[in-house]
């Protein structure tokens, strides 16, 4: 049975528990006249986020208004809406003044009327690609790769989509509101998920050494191998605020202003229980099933499909990727680095 994205992501929880400071300055500082609006905008089955929308809408009732509360969840048409209102509806059951609502749809798009929302959230959702860069040939992942042209058409392809989400955003802000991102990055140090600058091994090294075998056993074609990309960027700090200091960018015109940036690390959660515990199989499992959640879809999408085969690629991928974790547990982790970003219309 496939587990539920909750299950498999213990880690983004954790990202998501660390920003409940921040979140509580923006909403102490909100100046609520009217109806209160806010969005958890890629928020997946809304599980790993419950708590933390829990105490927001405690703090925001303590305050004693009369305001009502909406909670819009936001994802793709194709995620599994249904789990969302689900877990939404934990926060609006029983309580007249909260509703919650889905608004299904790509963040790339102004998903809301412009000045509707108070309070904007995402978290470990922004680092996706909106367009295929298809320069990287010779690895995986572009940070891992030496491939510097592709380095720069990955950065690239990034701002322009970072430019269009910030964009998007400071339309649909109200004047006064915030706005709170919580995303995958890369520190000074080049530290990125899945490097921790050498503690243990460069998990994307790892996935792109096994693809490499697959075309080597010829079980995958040359032009599948160099189509196995992970579309994604991790920006820097620098690249983050970048639309929000360029006076030119949309989002800067618009009135979307920096207040503060922090760089957040979150330990991998199946290491630290794997120190504790010892059990080799579960923890093998468990990482490999949480890498396989984000990365499965890029390994799909690069087979032909009407290619007879004994076998899944993809399936031998993450098998092989699995004992390597098993055979030497102690050089395994995935561990994050967070880029906070709070954000003002002005
Ligand atoms: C890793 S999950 C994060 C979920 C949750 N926010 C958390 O932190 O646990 C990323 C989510 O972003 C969603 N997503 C990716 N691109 C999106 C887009 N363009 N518009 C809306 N949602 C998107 C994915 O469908 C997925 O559910």
């Amino acid at each position: 049975m496939t587990k539920g994205y909750s299950e498999q992501t213990a880690g983004a929880k954790l990202c998501i528990d660390l920003a409940s400071d921040w979140a509580s300055e923006c909403i102490a500082n909100l100046n609520i006249e009217d109806n209160l609006f806010m969005m958890d905008y890629g928020a997946a089955d809304g599980g790993t986020a419950s708590e933390f929308w829990g105490k927001i809408i405690q703090d925001i009732r303590e305050r004693e208004i009369t305001s009502q509360i909406s909670l819009i969840g936001n994802d793709l048409y194709s995620n599994d809406n249904q789990a969302l209102i689900k877990n939404l509806s934990v926060h609006s059951s029983g309580n007249e003044s909260v509703s919650t609502l889905i608004c299904a749809g790509s963040f790339y798009d102004q998903l809301v009327p412009d000045r509707l929302i108070d309070f904007g959230f995402s978290a470990t959702a922004m680092h996706w690609l909106n367009k295929k860069v298809e320069t990287l040939d010779n690895h995986t992942h572009v940070l891992a790769s030496n491939n510097k042209s592709a380095r720069n058409d990955f950065l690239e392809q990034a701002l322009y989509d970072w430019n269009q989400i910030l964009e998007m955003r400071s339309r649909e802000l109200k004047v006064g509101g915030k706005l709170l991102t919580v995303n995958l990055s890369r520190d000074h140090e080049d530290r990125y998920l899945g490097n921790n600058g050498g503690g243990t091994v460069n998990v994307h090294d790892q996935i792109h050494s096994i693809w490499r075998d697959l075309l080597q056993e010829n079980l995958i074609t040359e032009a599948e191998y160099k189509r196995g990309t992970i579309q994604n960027f991790y920006k820097s700090p620098e690249e983050f605020t970048l639309p929000l200091t360029n006076k030119a960018s949309e989002a800067y015109k618009n009135g979307l202003r920096l207040l503060k940036e922090r760089t957040v690390y979150v330990e991998c959660p199946y290491k630290e229980k794997w120190k504790n515990n010892k059990d080799t199989e579960e923890f093998s499992i468990g990482l490999m099933e949480t890498i396989r959640s984000w990365s499965r879809h890029s390994f799909d999408a690069a087979l032909e499909k009407n290619y007879e085969r004994e076998a899944n690629p993809t399936d031998i991928l993450f098998n092989r990727l699995t004992s390597l974790i098993r055979s030497d547990p102690e050089n395994w982790s995935l561990d994050y680095v967070e880029h906070h970003l709070m954000m003002e219309k002005v």
